[in-house]
């Protein structure tokens, strides 16, 4: 038993459950025996909260503090006393309760320990992880992840990060999943499952409409509700709806207006009401800071539904709204009783002891194995690569010794080590010495180290070596064009929270230098009828246009955690044939962005920052927008090469049970055959072309997908996907209503998002149906502003 108090007794969940088994087998028609999970634990909550005293709420509702503020001091911190954390959620100490303080810990890619003593495993980024387009690697991915949160003795890891990708030049992309919410909600809920699976709670963020680091404390998100719905709330509410994970945690941005987190509408109405939430909301760290609501703040955001305030420190300022009457007995409860039913299942509840020991080699193959199934193979021509082990490969660019894990900010790991794209590629070929001494010496000679932080690992930068202004780089540009197999050219960036990037040369554009070195290394070994290879180790879409076709091939590596050269050694030699297609389109200029010129917003009020964020593009972010508005893009949304082809047969729909009242699911399925002449896996896309009745529609949407297991060459497998009526709605507004509108819908299961040359498959809708209502006016424009005040986008 986890309390020491004898009156109220509380039940881990494994005895809840099976308690719960037992009286089902019994008969029983008691309810509160039969209560399990979050149901279970409610209820208990109430119990609990009985013993509880208003100061005593107030402290649970906001944190202690930062772990570096003077005052810092977690109520009844007694369990794990030595885990890392950034937060806490205050416990309890009286005569009837011993409720321990409960660790907070980020991110996404992995637990965020900084000792001497151990080191967690930094897994992929978030882009790099939706781009498997593996909801299985995903949950085992959450699973030893959990474990290490687990072991670290963190009961909430404030992860996975799913915000959507609107922008390429979003400083916190990398963290994110993908443009498309579907892709993003699915592959969240499969990490939240995995986490879970742990006994950990998963916190998905930021919630919502934080799609921009600029100003971001205060940047108000404007968009219509169709937007916000179809495309920025609806990965949270897949991933609330099918993996109910134990916390989310609102932004610091406002949305048409206002702080989400003070916006009852969103963390009440849609939350909790419309989609049936059961967890726990906690705030954005240090949010609710506005000198307009000094004071006010943290008393409005409780009674928003914001049930914990991080890392707090707002108790004094929560009591005296309480004391003036403007924080009711209500809110506090209402928001004392979601922590509660939470904190029941955490390791410092139940009295888990971590253990500080995780596996790391076991976790170092799944990581490796996860950054090899992500990485794009974007092009290949002439089947340059897999380039076969053994070669001599000349490898250039400091990016190979300057190999980035993964990004900067509360995202950032402190794993062992790294895998360095050199050493990945030494394991499996012969390199230039000549050439691989330069840049070590080089490296060594320009890099400049960036010091640790809380926020970010120690990492160097460093400035590109060019062989037209380096005559010892020229002359080892002639010298291995003449003697090795192949150039391999490593660029990387490196970017993080708290700031956005930039369409400029050496971020977005390569840099001269680089640009430089790509012309001259091509120029050579396209002399000598020898091919190169570019590999990008970036954290976020990089422009490919002014270059690609100098080289022959690009594989577009992300940040792999840390097995980084590694895994880009496995895909390079062909040990691991490339899956990963783009969770994220390629455009084929920045300019083309439907977001560029509102991103990353407008000083509306002359104080020198941005105050406002227009999304202008409305529905059509990323593909959207390209396919509707037929703009050729570099690599389109769901593209990536194999070594290997697929052929795709029998697309058919197998059932449908669409219909008005029972809403209902339609189930498609399509075989797929290896029709190359290596084993490799396919990622198959659903793209449904909608009819527009009341409402317009981007021409297609990604409904569904599925991954083969490793295809033999000319062996088949049959993908199953199923769509629920919830994933084919369009959101009216005029009505306040999800509904699949009638008619004939086209449906096309694809390799990406180019579905030209695609049969489609159709069916119909008789007549409209309507999924589910919703809140009327929630999230609506701000006063003065009207939809058609938006620029749309256009050709
Ligand atoms: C970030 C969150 C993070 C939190 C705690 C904030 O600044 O936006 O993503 O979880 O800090 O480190």
């Amino acid at each position: 038993m986890p309390r020491l108090n004898t009156k109220v007794k509380i039940l881990p969940l494994t005895i809840a459950v099976a308690l719960s088994v037992i009286a089902t087998a019994c008969h029983n028609d008691d309810d509160s025996t039969t209560l399990t999970g979050d149901a279970y634990y409610a209820q208990q909550a109430e119990t609990i909260m009985a013993s509880m005293t208003t100061e005593e709420k107030l402290h649970m509702l906001s944190g202690p503090g930062l772990p570096t503020q003077s005052t810092f001091s977690p109520i009844n911190e007694r369990v794990n006393t030595g885990a890392v954390a950034v937060g806490y959620i205050n416990g309890v100490l009286n005569d009837t309760l011993d409720i321990p303080a409960a660790h907070l810990d980020d991110g996404p890619a992995g637990i965020k320990i900084v000792s001497d003593s151990y080191n967690a495993t930094a897994w992929p980024i978030g882009s790099l992880l939706a781009s498997t387009w593996d909801k299985d690697l995903m949950e085992e991915v959450g699973e030893a992840f959990g474990n290490e949160v687990k072991e670290f003795g963190v009961d909430f890891i404030l992860a996975p990060g799913m915000n959507i990708q609107r922008n390429p030049l979003a400083g916190r992309n990398f963290e994110y999943f993908s443009e498309d919410p579907l892709l993003s909600g699915y592959m969240a809920a499969s990490m939240v499952d995995g986490l879970e699976s742990q006994e950990v709670g998963a916190t998905i963020k930021h919630f919502f409409g934080n799609e921009t680091e600029t100003n971001r404390l205060y940047l108000d998100t404007v968009a219509t509700p169709r937007a916000l719905r179809e495309i920025y709330l609806r990965g949270f509410q897949i991933a609330v709806e099918d993996a109910q994970p134990w916390a989310i945690m609102s932004p610091y941005n406002k949305v048409n207006g206002t702080y989400v987190n003070q916006r009852k509408d969103v963390l009440t109405d849609i939350l909790r009401n419309e989609w049936g939430y059961d967890g726990m909301v906690m705030s954005d760290w240090g949010a609710g800071v506005d000198v307009d609501d000094e004071g006010v703040a943290a008393a409005k955001m409780i009674e928003a539904g914001n049930d914990s305030i991080q890392p707090g420190d707002s108790y004094d300022e929560l009591l005296a709204s309480y004391q003036a009457g403007d924080l009711s007995d209500d809110a506090i409860n209402t928001g004392v009783l979601h922590i509660l039913t939470q904190l029941q299942k955490t390791s410092a509840y139940n009295d888990y002891e971590a253990s500080y020991t995780i596996d790391n080699d076991a976790h170092a193959v799944l990581e490796r194995q996860a950054a090899a199934d992500g990485m794009v193979l974007l092009k290949n021509s002439d089947s340059t690569l897999p380039l076969a082990s053994g070669a001599n490969v000349a490898s250039f660019g400091v990016g190979q010794l300057a190999t980035y894990k993964g990004g900067l900010g509360s995202g950032s790991v402190y794993s062992a080590y790294t895998v360095t794209v050199a050493e990945g590629l030494a394991s499996d070929y012969t390199l230039d010495s000549d050439l691989s001494s330069f840049y070590e010496e080089y490296y060594d000679s320009v890099k400049v180290a960036h010091t640790d932080s809380w926020y970010q690992f120690a990492y160097y930068s460093y400035t590109e070596a060019a062989p037209s202004s380096n005559s010892t780089l020229a002359g080892l540009v002639t010298t291995a064009a003449e003697n090795d197999d192949m150039a391999i050219i490593t660029l990387n960036r490196i970017n993080g929270e708290g700031a956005d990037r930039t369409a400029t040369a050496g971020d977005y554009l390569l840099s001269e230098d680089e640009q430089d070195l790509i012309t001259t290394v091509a120029t050579a070994f396209h002399a000598q009828g020898k091919k190169v290879a570019v590999v990008l180790n970036v954290a976020g879409v990089v422009d490919t246009s002014a270059w690609s076709d100098q080289v022959d091939a690009i594989l577009l590596a992300y940040m792999g955690g840390q097995e980084t050269g590694n895994a880009v050694a496995d895909i390079l030699s062909g040990a691991v044939n490339p899956s990963g297609k783009l969770a994220q389109t390629f455009p084929a200029s920045y300019s083309d962005v439907p977001s560029a010129s509102t991103f990353p917003g407008v000083d509306t009020d002359g104080d020198g920052d941005n105050d406002e964020i227009y999304y202008n593009e409305d529905i059509y972010v990323g593909y959207r927008y390209y396919n509707t508005f037929n703009k050729a893009v570099s690599y389109p949304f769901g593209y990536g090469l194999s070594y290997t082809s697929f052929n795709y047969y029998n697309a058919a729909i197998t059932s449908n049970t669409l219909s008005k009242g029972v809403k209902g699911k339609l189930d498609l399925q399509v075989t797929i055959e290896n029709s190359g002449s290596v084993a490799g896996r396919e990622v198959a896309q659903v793209y449904v072309s909608a009819p527009t009745v009341k409402l317009a529609k981007p021409s297609i949407e990604l409904k569904s997908f599925g991954k083969t297991g490793s295809l033999a060459s000319g062996e088949s497998e049959t993908l199953d996907f199923s769509i629920p009526a919830r994933d084919l709605a369009s959101f009216d507004e005029s009505d306040n209503e999800w509904i699949i509108e009638p008619g004939t819908y086209k449906v096309y299961i694809s390799p990406s998002s180019d579905v030209s040359g695609n049969t489609a498959i159709t069916f119909t809708i008789s007549d409209e149906i309507v999924i589910g209502e919703t809140t009327a006016g929630a999230i609506a424009l701000p006063d003065g502003v009207a939809a058609s005040d938006f620029v749309t986008v256009s050709q």
